[in-house]
Order: structure tokens, then C-alpha cells, then sequence
């Protein structure tokens, strides 16, 4: 590290991070408060999800849950409603827990210190960091991915950012060369640099405030920086799914296991494609006798670690034959309109459209 800042001008680079950062920032919702809740909020949402994104579900989540309070008293279920299309439902669920921890043991006030902050559910590194540093105006690192990558160019760090302790590297850094006057817009300032200019592929070095600091540009390889580990193949799975419909044209939906991959959501029956017949495998199941129709088309969608191939069938309920069946296997029947209120994923809010287009015409 000594080795890394040694002939550094930390105090150039501060002064001209800080001021492009005041006069070019976004204005972003988030952006008009120091709520450590409401910046609470916006960091969760926008771990591995873009500003676009988030603007929407950010501001429906302020109007339905204004406090640390509202949040906390609303049954999972909904706020899993209002998370519904952002993806990575955990995060979700692990803000509610959260914030309920925050209510309980510090009657609602976002602790202001690393190890309580560090502690509650959900809150990891980067989080605690940037809670810190934007909220509390605390000279704490604040370390994800945007930031890795501008300090990889500009102090020509080749390491690679896969690795944990990596991190903890670019953390020791920034806690060196954080303004200890500013740290939020420090901070800020990094991550901004990261999203406008100094971008993954063809940054635009022309227009950057630090290209005098910048040792990657000095050499031309900032295209080459940072060094990352190549990401595994996300795995292929398959399932059938089922669009089962009863004679009042109710459709069968379930809920998913509280543990694992979308938890607590719901989703239209689905049956691994493993070659057994789909009316037998719904029969040992569910306990349900059911006519497979037709398929309806196909869906996909990828996760960070896996994809989900779909294929959609059009299925009639006939009875129930009040057998055993599987632990936690169980379905509901809904109208369209009961519909609406379940939490679902995006890979089944696309099949929801399906069925949609299926009754319409
Ligand atoms: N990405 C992560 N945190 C952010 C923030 N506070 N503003 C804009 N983009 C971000």
C-alpha cells in the first residue's frame, strides 16, 4: 500500500474528485436527503441493479413507507409486493428483518457506528460504508464494483477484484485518500466517476477530472483494468409450468419454500422437465387429476448464477383425489384480480402475461 500511494498528490486528487462531483452529479431522489434510512434504502436497492431501475421502486417504497417505522410494521408478503421486479428478493426481506432489529434494540434510529451498522442483517461492507459516509458524513470506505474499477486505473492496481481480500486492499486505500472535510461527496464523487466517465468498456478519459492522476491512462490500459476473474457459466435448468385452470377460469398458483432461491414468492405450478408425464408427476404432487392442454410458448430467464428455460402449458383442473401428498406441496386457486396481489418473480410475471394474452382473445 505505502508502495501504491507513494508519489500520489491525494490532496489534487480530492480537491478535483470533489468539485466535478458537485458540479456534474445526477439528481438523483436519494440525492436530497441524509435520512440514514432513505440512503439506507437506496443502497440496498441499487446493489447490482441500475439508477434507472431503482428511481421507480424507490420512490413507491418512500410514499408507502415515509419512516423506519412503516417499514418495519408491514407484513413481508407486501413489501415483497412493492420489491416485485427488482430481483434478488433477499435483499428485501433481509432490509425488512433489519429494520425491525433497528426499531427493536435502538427504537428506530439507524445506529451511526461500524460494528452496530456492520451487524444488522443484510448490511455488508460497501452498505455500512456508504450509510456512513452519504448519512452520517463519516471518513468510512464505501467499496463496490464502480469503485474498484476507477481506483484499479488510476492508481494501476492489477490485483484481481474477485478476491476478498482484494477488497480489503481498495478499502485501506480509500481510507488513506477519503476527504476527512467531505466524505460523503467523496465517496460519492468515486462512484459517480464510475457510472459517467469511468465506465467498464470505452471510459470517456477525455472528460475525466483525475486523467492527470491517472496512471492507467498514462500507460493506456485503462481498457485492460480492472483484472477480474472470468465469471462461471450460469447453469441451465428446465421446468414445465403449468397455467391450470378451474371451471371458473381461476388460476393454481404456490408459494415458494421460505429458504433458497426466491424465497416466500409465488409462481404458477412448475415441474422439473425430467422426462416423467406431467399429469402423472401433478397427480403424486398436488393430489390433483388435471388434462395437460397445450403449450403456450416458452420463457426465459437469467440469474446471476443459473438461466431458467420455461415452457409454458395450457392444463384444465378436473378433481381433487384427496390423496397424501408431498410436504409443502400445495395450491391456491385465484382469480385475475386475487392474482395481482401475490409477490411474483419477473420469469413468472412473463408468464402471467401469457395467460393474460390467453384469456383476452
Ligand atoms: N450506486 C451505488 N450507490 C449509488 C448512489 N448513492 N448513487 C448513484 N449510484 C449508486
Amino acid at each position: 500500500m505505502n508502495k501504491t500511494l507513494h508519489k500520489f498528490d491525494i490532496l489534487s486528487f480530492q480537491t478535483k474528485l470533489i468539485s466535478w462531483y458537485e458540479e456534474n452529479k445526477r439528481e438523483l431522489p436519494w440525492r436530497e436527503t441524509i435520512d440514514p434510512y432513505k440512503i439506507w434504502v437506496s443502497e440496498i436497492m441499487l446493489q447490482q441493479t441500475k439508477v434507472d431501475t431503482v428511481i421507480p421502486y424507490y420512490e413507491k417504497f418512500m410514499e408507502h413507507y415515509p419512516t423506519i417505522f412503516d417499514l418495519a410494521l408491514t407484513d413481508e408478503q407486501d413489501v415483497l409486493k412493492d420489491w416485485e421486479g427488482l430481483g434478488y428478493y433477499s435483499r428485501a426481506r433481509n432490509l425488512l428483518e433489519a429494520t425491525r432489529e433497528v426499531v427493536e434494540t435502538y427504537n428506530g434510529v439507524v445506529p451511526d457506528n461500524p460494528k452496530e451498522l456492520g451487524e444488522l442483517k443484510g448490511v455488508g461492507p460497501y452498505t455500512k460504508g456508504a450509510i456512513l459516509s452519504i448519512a452520517f458524513n463519516k471518513p468510512e470506505p464505501a467499496v463496490d464494483g464502480n469503485v474498484m474499477r476507477v481506483l484499479s486505473r488510476v492508481l494501476l492496481i492489477k490485483d484481481n477484484i474477485s478476491e476478498q481480500k482484494v477488497r480489503k486492499k481498495f478499502e485501506e486505500i480509500v481510507r488513506e485518500v477519503i476527504s476527512k472535510k467531505d466524505p460523503s461527496s467523496f465517496n460519492q464523487g468515486l462512484m459517480e466517476l464510475g457510472a459517467l466517465i469511468c465506465t467498464p468498456r470505452s471510459p470517456s478519459c477525455l472528460l475525466c477530472p483525475v486523467q492527470q492522476e491517472c496512471r492507467a491512462f498514462e500507460e493506456g490500459i485503462q481498457e485492460k483494468l480492472p483484472v477480474k476473474m472470468k465469471k462461471k457459466k450460469q447453469r441451465v435448468v428446465s421446468y414445465h409450468v403449468l397455467l391450470l385452470t378451474d371451471d371458473q377460469n381461476r388460476v393454481a398458483i404456490e408459494q415458494r419454500p421460505s429458504e433458497g432461491l426466491l424465497a416466500n414468492m409465488w409462481q404458477f405450478p412448475m415441474i422439473p422437465t425430467d422426462g416423467n408425464d406431467i399429469e402423472m408427476v401433478v397427480k403424486q404432487k398436488y393430489g390433483l387429476k388435471i388434462k395437460v392442454a397445450h403449450e403456450l410458448g416458452t420463457v426465459k430467464h437469467v440469474f446471476s448464477h443459473k438461466i431458467w428455460n420455461l415452457t409454458i402449458y395450457q392444463a384444465n383442473y378436473l378433481e381433487n383425489l384427496s390423496i397424501k401428498v408431498e410436504q409443502g406441496s400445495s395450491l391456491q386457486f385465484v382469480s385475475e384480480k386475487e392474482l395481482e396481489t401475490f409477490p411474483f418473480p419477473v420469469s413468472h410475471l412473463k408468464v402471467r402475461e401469457i395467460w393474460k394474452d390467453t384469456i383476452s382473445t
